[in-house]
C-alpha cells in the first residue's frame, strides 16, 4: 500500500472504526480518513448507503472496508461492533459518532418515552461499551485515538433545550475526560478527545434540513468539524470545542449561568463571591 501523509504521522496508518458514517460528520471522518490511507470499518442502519460510501473509497483510495449494519442501540450490535474491534490488531482510530436529535419534549404529559431511551443507550451505551474494547487493543500497542462526538450541549445546560440531548452529551464529555485523566495518571500514550460541535450542517433534522446561521455563527460544514478534531491529536486538549464562534457561545452561556444565584452554590455561597476563586 502507499504511504501517505496522516495525522497521527505513522508510517502504515491501521484500521479506523467509525459508528454513524451513513451521513453528516461520520460520513466526512470516513472520507477523510480514508484519504489519509487508513482501512475502515464503518456502521449504522443504511446498508445501501454504507456499500455506496464502501465502494466509492475503495475506489478511490485502495483501502478495505468492511460494513456493519444494525442499530446501535441495542445491546447485540454493540456488543457485535465491540467483538469484532477488539480482534483488530492494528486499531488506530475509533470514532463514536452515532447520534441523534429529537424534538420530542420530556416533561410533555403525550411525550413518547421510548426515543428518551434510545436515546441514553446510543448516546451513552454504546459510548461505554465501543470505547472499553478500543482501549483494549489500544492499550496493547499504546497507541491510538478515541474520538467521542458529544456536542457543545454538554457544555451549555439551557432550559430551553430538550433535557436528555444535553444531559447525555454532558457525559460523553464527563466520562471522556475521567478516562483521559486515568490514562495520564499512568503515563499511556493512547488519546481521547470529547469532540463538542456547534450548529453543523448535516442530517440531524432530516436528510433535507437546512442549517441555519446561528447569533454566534456557522453552521459549519462536517469536514470542518473533522479537520478540527484531527488535528486535536497533536495538542493536550480533551474536550475540543470545534471553532471560536462555539467556544464564543458557550463562554456566554457559563458566564451567565455562574452569575446566577441559586444555580449553582448556595445564594450564600454565590453572594460571597467564593465561587470566583474556584
Ligand atoms: N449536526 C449538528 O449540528 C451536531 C452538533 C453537535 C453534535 N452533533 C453530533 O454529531 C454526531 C453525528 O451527527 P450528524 O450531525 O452527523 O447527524 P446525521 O447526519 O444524522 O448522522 C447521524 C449518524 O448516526 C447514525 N445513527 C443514528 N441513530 C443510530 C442508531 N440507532 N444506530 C446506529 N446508527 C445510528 C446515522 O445512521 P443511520 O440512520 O443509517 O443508522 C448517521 O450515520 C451525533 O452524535 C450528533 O449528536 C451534531
Amino acid at each position: 500500500m502507499t504511504v501517505k501523509t496522516n495525522f497521527i504521522d505513522v508510517e502504515e496508518p491501521g484500521v479506523a472504526v467509525i459508528t454513524g458514517a451513513s451521513s453528516g460528520i461520520g460520513q466526512s471522518f470516513a472520507r477523510i480518513l480514508s484519504s489519509q490511507g487508513f482501512d475502515l470499518v464503518i456502521t449504522a442502519r443504511r446498508k445501501n448507503r454504507l456499500e455506496a460510501l464502501a465502494s466509492e473509497l475503495k475506489q478511490k483510495d485502495g483501502i478495505t472496508v468492511e460494513i456493519m449494519t444494525g442499530d446501535l442501540s441495542q445491546p447485540e450490535f454493540m456488543d457485535q461492533v465491540a467483538s469484532y474491534i477488539e480482534t483488530i490488531e492494528n486499531l488506530d482510530v475509533l470514532v463514536n459518532n452515532a447520534g441523534f436529535g429529537t424534538l420530542e419534549n420530556y416533561i410533555s404529559k403525550e411525550s413518547n418515552i421510548s426515543a428518551f431511551m434510545t436515546m441514553l443507550n446510543l448516546h451513552c451505551g454504546a459510548i461505554v461499551r465501543l470505547m472499553h474494547a478500543g482501549l483494549k487493543v489500544m492499550r496493547k500497542n499504546e497507541r491510538g485515538v478515541i474520538f467521542n462526538i458529544s456536542s457543545i450541549a454538554s457544555l451549555t445546560l439551557h432550559g430551553s433545550r430538550e433535557p436528555m440531548y444535553h444531559a447525555t452529551k454532558a457525559f460523553v464529555s464527563a466520562f471522556t475526560e475521567m478516562v483521559q485523566l486515568k490514562l495520564n495518571f499512568i503515563k499511556s500514550k493512547v488519546k481521547l478527545k470529547s469532540i463538542c460541535p456547534g450548529n453543523t450542517h448535516t442530517e440531524i433534522f432530516g436528510p433535507a434540513a437546512i442549517a441555519t446561521p446561528g447569533r454566534f455563527g456557522g453552521p459549519m460544514s462536517p469536514e470542518e468539524v473533522v479537520n478540527i478534531a484531527l488535528n486535536s491529536y497533536k495538542n493536550k486538549d480533551i474536550i475540543v470545542i470545534t471553532g471560536d464562534h462555539n467556544i464564543d457561545e458557550v463562554m456566554e452561556w457559563r458566564e451567565a449561568a455562574y452569575n446566577k444565584p441559586g444555580r449553582y452554590f448556595s445564594k450564600e455561597f454565590t453572594k460571597s463571591g467564593l465561587y470566583k476563586k474556584l
